[in-house]
């Protein structure tokens, strides 16, 4: 077994074990792929500074997202086809998310239903929500987050259409993947992945099998999306979402300060600064280069949280620092996951507390709640996104 030091370390084993489609999908971005690029190397502009003779100890990464306490400020963001990476992959991450005392965010696009994760977990957590046209599967999915004791919608207001990733249309992406000489070629090399997976029941989109109309192929997300997701959603629709499920909402996909603007009219409870990991509007502006901009337009109103490019707790700590009040992990733990299954999610959160403690040690601070701008030296012009950084 190679020694386990850094998140990439997880991805390279990823690569390895699970079937190239799935691998693939997680490792994507939308057309060029700029934007997904931009999501991680744009952390690099930001410089920490350093402080030493400072009382080190006692240090703690505790806090709060949404009022929940969390062990740090990390969630784990909702992915699809997450139990496609390793067998009952939403059970296995829920589970470890729930032991190191982070939020996990299920996706309305799993493999596990929400009733399957409900089972084998004993805290709440959050379920993300996709908007589709139908009325009564909307109501219906609210009952089943309701009934599984969900705190928490996460609502992703950036994915009416699919952005195109040329990867998963060649591969022919499906869940269960359809057997064509190029998939089974590629299965033959993936085998304990295959073997894991023949036994489990849980392969279909869990909470769309059996629950969506009017979806002609339910293994296909192209096709599903591009049937079933409500193309003409507005924030109307999305202030009825906020009544239809009486509780928290954080509303995910937010790039601009207008649109930031219109969410705490809605009555979000907290938003998430994310381009969908460069997945969607290639070309978009990177995450960490929107956050401060955003936080200037309604940081005062609302919970701020940052998804898109954290691979380290050195990323964490800047979109921290610059003042966001929680973070997302999406591709980090679902490398973890396709590496070494619930123990591979605990690696990844583990690796992320390390390097956030101890960045945060070197640069004299004790307290995540205690990090701001005085930690940090950002380049000017770094949050206007018309200026070359
Ligand atoms: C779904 O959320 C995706 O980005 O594929």
């Amino acid at each position: 077994m190679p020694v386990i030091t850094r998140i990439e370390d997880l991805r390279c084993i990823h690569e390895r074990r699970v079937p190239r489609m799935f691998y693939d999908y997680v490792e994507s971005g939308s057309w060029t792929e700029q934007t997904f690029r931009e999501n991680t190397t744009d952390f690099s502009h930001i410089r920490l500074r350093q402080r030493v003779a400072v009382d080190m100890s006692g240090r703690s990464t505790r806090s709060r997202m949404i009022g929940e306490a969390v062990a740090m400020p990390v969630a784990l963001a909702p992915v699809g086809l997450t139990g496609m990476q390793s067998a009952d992959g939403e059970i296995k991450a829920a589970r470890a998310a729930e032991a190191f005392g982070v939020p996990f965010t299920l996706s309305t696009m799993s493999i596990c239903s929400i009733e399957d994760v409900a089972e084998h977990t004993t805290k709440p957590f959050w379920f993300q929500v996709y908007t589709l046209k139908d009325d009564d599967f909307m109501a219906r999915l609210f009952e089943r987050a309701r009934a599984a004791r969900c705190s928490a919608i996460v609502v992703t207001v950036d994915l009416q259409v699919l952005g195109q990733r040329h990867k998963d249309l060649k591969n022919g992406l499906s869940a269960p993947p359809k057997l064509t000489v190029k998939s089974i070629a590629d299965l033959m090399t993936k085998i304990p992945w295959g073997l894991e997976m023949l036994g489990t029941r849980r392969r279909f989109f869990g909470n769309i099998v059996g629950h969506a109309k009017g979806v002609t192929d339910p293994s296909s997300l192209s096709t599903w999306t591009a049937e079933a997701f409500d193309v003409s959603l507005d924030w109307k629709r999305i202030a009825r979402f906020k009544d239809m499920w009486g509780g928290k909402m954080i509303i995910k996909g937010i790039m601009d300060p207008e649109d930031a603007r219109r969410a705490v009219d809605v009555g979000a409870d907290a938003i998430v600064v994310s381009n969908h990991g460069g997945r969607q509007l290639d070309g978009a502006v990177s995450s960490i280069r929107m956050l401060p901009s955003i936080l200037d337009a309604v940081g005062d109103q609302v919970e701020v949280h940052f998804d898109g490019g954290i691979r380290s707790g050195q990323d964490v700590l800047k979109a921290l620092a610059l003042g966001a009040r929680g973070t997302y992990i999406g591709r980090a733990y679902n490398y973890g996951l396709g590496a070494m299954g619930e123990q591979g999610v605990t690696r990844a959160l583990e690796i992320i507390h390390k390097e956030l403690d101890i960045t945060m040690a070197l640069c004299g601070e004790t307290d995540v709640a205690r990090l701001g701008l005085h930690n940090l030296y950002v380049p000017q012009g770094f949050g206007d996104p018309t200026v070359l950084v």
